[in-house]
C-alpha cells in the first residue's frame, strides 16, 4: 500500500514537472500511433516530416494538414515545432506559408510533401527542400526550395526544379541511345527502365523528383535523394555548397524497384536507407539497404520489420519519412514514419520506433510505449542554455 502511494506521488510529480505533457509521449517517452500533443495540448501537425538539430534544439518540420480529403493538399504550409528532448514540443507556427496568389507555384491547394530542412554553415541559412506538385496525378514531380535565416522561418520560397537538366548520371553509357519504342512495349519496359530510357526521356526537361529527403554527410556535403523515373528509380543528387542547387553529380539507385519515402542515415562509416514500396497512402512492406559509399553500389537488406506478418507487410502501418540520429549516442537512431489517414488527413499519426541492430542490419520492432533509455549510452541532450521562447 505504502509502495503504491509513493508510486502515485512519483507519477504526479512527473506529470507536474512536464506540465501539459504530450499524450503520445507520456512520462518522457513515445507512444507510436497515439495522438501526440504539443506543449499546449494541441495535436502535433507535421506530417511527412523531418528533424533538424541546431544548437541543441530539435526542429520538427512537416506538412500541416487540415480535416478531410482537402487536407491532402497544402492549404496552410509547412509547420515547425521545437524541442529539447524530442518528447515535449513547442509550436513554432507555419515556417513556409502557401500563397494566396493563384499563379504562385505554392498557391493554396498545391501539393507540398515531405519538407526537410538542413543548415548551411557557409551561408548561415536554413535550407528547406520539399516535393512540389499539383493535382491528383502528381504530374509536376518537382523539388522545391525555400530558405530562411532563422530555423523556424519564415521561409522565403525560391522556386522549383527538375534536377540536372541535360546531365547524365554517373557510370552512364552516354553512347547507349535509347529506342523510343521500348518504353511503350510491355515486354521490353523493365529492361528499358533499368537501362535508363526514362533518364533519356527526361534529360532535357530535367529528372522527376517526388518523395524526397536530405542528408548532410560528415564532410558537410549535402544530398537530395528522391523518387524519380515515375517512382521507379531513386536518384541521389549532390547539392551545391550552399545546398540551394544541384552540382550535377548524380546517380541512380535501384532502377525499376519502385522505392518511395527514402530516409538516409550513416553509421560507422556505412550508409543505410529505409524506403517503402509504392501504394499511395496505403502502407506497404518497408525496405532497407546499405552501401560503403553514398554513391553505391547499394545492397538491398530486405524488410527491416520484425513483427507479425501483418506488421511486416505494412511497416507497422506506417511509411518511412526520416531517420533521426540520437545525439550523444553514436550509432543509435529513431525511425520516423507516417500512418496516413487520407480521408481525414489531419488525423494521420506518427510512428516513431528505435532502430535496433541485428548483425549490422537496422531492424524495427513494435514498442507500444518506449523512451530514450532504450539507447544505452548517456549525455544524449547537451544543453545550450538557450530558452525555447527566444527561438520563435
Ligand atoms: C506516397 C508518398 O510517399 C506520399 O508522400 C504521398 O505522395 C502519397 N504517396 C500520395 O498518394
Amino acid at each position: 500500500m505504502k509502495f503504491h502511494r509513493s508510486l502515485f506521488t512519483l507519477m504526479l510529480l512527473a506529470f507536474a514537472a512536464t506540465g501539459t505533457f504530450a499524450a503520445a509521449a507520456g512520462r518522457g517517452g513515445f507512444r507510436p500511433g497515439e495522438l501526440w500533443m504539443d506543449e499546449k495540448g494541441v495535436p502535433i501537425n507535421a506530417h511527412g516530416g523531418g528533424i533538424l538539430l541546431h544548437e541543441g534544439v530539435y526542429y520538427w518540420f512537416g506538412e500541416h494538414k487540415i480535416e478531410g480529403d482537402a487536407g491532402n493538399y497544402a492549404q496552410v504550409g509547412v509547420h515547425v515545432y521545437s524541442s529539447r528532448d524530442l518528447v515535449h514540443w513547442r509550436d513554432g507556427g507555419i515556417a513556409l506559408t502557401v500563397s494566396d496568389e493563384p499563379k504562385s507555384e505554392i498557391a493554396k491547394g498545391c501539393i507540398i510533401e515531405r519538407p526537410k530542412v538542413i543548415y548551411n554553415a557557409k551561408t548561415k541559412t536554413f535550407v528547406m527542400w520539399f516535393h512540389l506538385d499539383k493535382g491528383r496525378n502528381y504530374g509536376m514531380a518537382r523539388a522545391a526550395l525555400a530558405v530562411s535565416d532563422k530555423a523556424t522561418g519564415p521561409y522565403k520560397y525560391v522556386g522549383s526544379f527538375r534536377p540536372t537538366q541535360g546531365v547524365l548520371p554517373l557510370s552512364f553509357d552516354s553512347g547507349a541511345a535509347p529506342d523510343p519504342d521500348r518504353l511503350k512495349d510491355r515486354k521490353q519496359f523493365s529492361e528499358a527502365v533499368v537501362a535508363g530510357d526514362i533518364v533519356w526521356r527526361d534529360l532535357e526537361r530535367g529528372q522527376m523528383s517526388r518523395d524526397l529527403t536530405l542528408f548532410v554527410d560528415d564532410d558537410g556535403k549535402g544530398y537530395l535523394l528522391t523518387s524519380a523515373e515515375d517512382n521507379l528509380t531513386l536518384h541521389l543528387h549532390e547539392l551545391t555548397d550552399d545546398y540551394r542547387g544541384f552540382s550535377g553529380k548524380w546517380t541512380r539507385i535501384f532502377p525499376n524497384a519502385s522505392n518511395e519515402a527514402p530516409a538516409l542515415f550513416k553509421r560507422a562509416g556505412k550508409y543505410y536507407l529505409f524506403t517503402s514500396g509504392t501504394s499511395g497512402w496505403f502502407p506497404n512492406a518497408g525496405r532497407s539497404a546499405m552501401a560503403d559509399s553514398i554513391w553505391g553500389p547499394w545492397t538491398a537488406l530486405g524488410n527491416p520489420c520484425r513483427g507479425t506478418e501483418r506488421e511486416n507487410a505494412t511497416t507497422f502501418e506506417s511509411q518511412s519519412t526520416y531517420v533521426l540520429p540520437v545525439p550523444g549516442r553514436p550509432g543509435e537512431f529513431i525511425y520516423m514514419g507516417d500512418r496516413w489517414r487520407p480521408k481525414n488527413a489531419i488525423d494521420g499519426r506518427y510512428i516513431w520506433l528505435p532502430v535496433e541492430w541485428e548483425n549490422n542490419r537496422p531492424v524495427l520492432r513494435w514498442h507500444a510505449e518506449w523512451d530514450l533509455s532504450v539507447f544505452t549510452r548517456h549525455n544524449a541532450f547537451p544543453s545550450t542554455g538557450k530558452d525555447l521562447t527566444d527561438l520563435h
